[in-house]
């Protein structure tokens, strides 16, 4: 897919590996309709990326933020490609986990996809000629201990991303998945940071996602998995589950105490 003359909103501008999108999306010639929830951040980046493009601050968690979207999508369309990059994410052992930010992250990275892609289907169809990506995680294929919601979350935007591809197969539509591994942003707090650091995993540059997704849009690749080893361990999961089940088993004692180091 070019995605040059192309409208593409993406979600999550403002984030860090969102802004990296924004930036290769618009040198390729892409306008963009950058999404978050703060209009400062969204404005400043808008203005500095080549090219025109818009912006819209809304919560995407909320029936009246997605209504917000849609509305702004109808009146500035036609709408091409829609990236569902927006997401949070959380690191707790499952006994320590609040029950209202469990909700909350299930609602932003998986609720708010679906019912966004759902809202701006008919403008996507009306185009015809684009496509939906999704934004998911290695974590969307390997479930990890401290991370329980987030997998559900992206194993979850996997599946209705797999079915979506299918019910639009006969489209002009298309539908990617794109997993990147750890990856430098806000999004992981310094405990996050520091079991990455204690467990040797290679953490990329935001911009090493973004053209990840320019290639895969390039090459119509339909699954996009980040990093030679996750993309193993990943295959690995799916065939031999037991292997990955006795390789983590031996990191669990410094997942648990980094994901409980704030409460000491
Ligand atoms: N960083 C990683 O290690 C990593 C690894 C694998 C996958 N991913 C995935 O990559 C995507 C981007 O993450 P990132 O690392 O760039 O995170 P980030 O820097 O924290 O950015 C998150 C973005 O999502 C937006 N957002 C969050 N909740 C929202 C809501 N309710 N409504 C509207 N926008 C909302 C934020 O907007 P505001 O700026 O307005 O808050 C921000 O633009 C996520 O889906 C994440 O799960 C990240």
């Amino acid at each position: 897919m070019d995605v040059q003359n192309k409208t593409v909103v993406l979600t999550g501008a403002s984030g860090g590996i969102g802004q990296s999108m924004a930036q290769e999306l618009a040198k390729q010639g892409a306008r963009l309709i950058l999404v978050g929830r703060h209009s400062a951040k969204l404005e400043t980046l808008a203005q500095s990326l080549d090219g025109e493009h818009l912006s819209i601050a809304v919560d995407l968690s909320s029936h009246d933020g997605r209504h917000q979207l849609f509305e702004y999508c109808a009146r500035n369309g036609p709408i091409n490609v829609l990236i569902n990059n927006a997401g949070v994410s959380a690191f707790e052992m499952v006994e320590n986990q609040n029950d209202s930010e469990i909700s909350d992250l299930l609602s932003t990275n998986l609720t708010s996809p679906i019912l966004v892609t759902k809202g701006l289907l008919p403008l996507l169809q009306m185009a015809g000629d684009g496509g939906v990506v999704y934004v998911g995680s290695t974590f969307g294929s390997i479930g990890y201990p401290g991370f329980s919601a987030y997998c559900a979350s992206k194993f979850g935007l996997r599946g209705y991303c797999e079915a979506l591809r299918r019910e639009l197969s006969d489209s002009g539509l298309q539908v990617f998945y794109l997993a990147p591994r750890a990856t430098n942003t806000a999004l992981n707090s310094s405990r996050i940071t520091e079991l990455n650091r204690e467990l040797g995993n290679t953490v990329d540059d935001p911009l090493i996602v973004a053209k990840a997704l320019l290639k895969q849009l390039h090459t119509d690749k339909i699954n996009c998995y980040i990093g030679w080893p996750e993309k193993i361990f990943a295959r690995l999961n799916a065939l031999l589950p037991v292997l990955v089940d006795t390789s983590l088993r031996k990191q669990l004692p410094v997942i648990r105490r980094l994901a409980n180091s704030h409460r000491d």
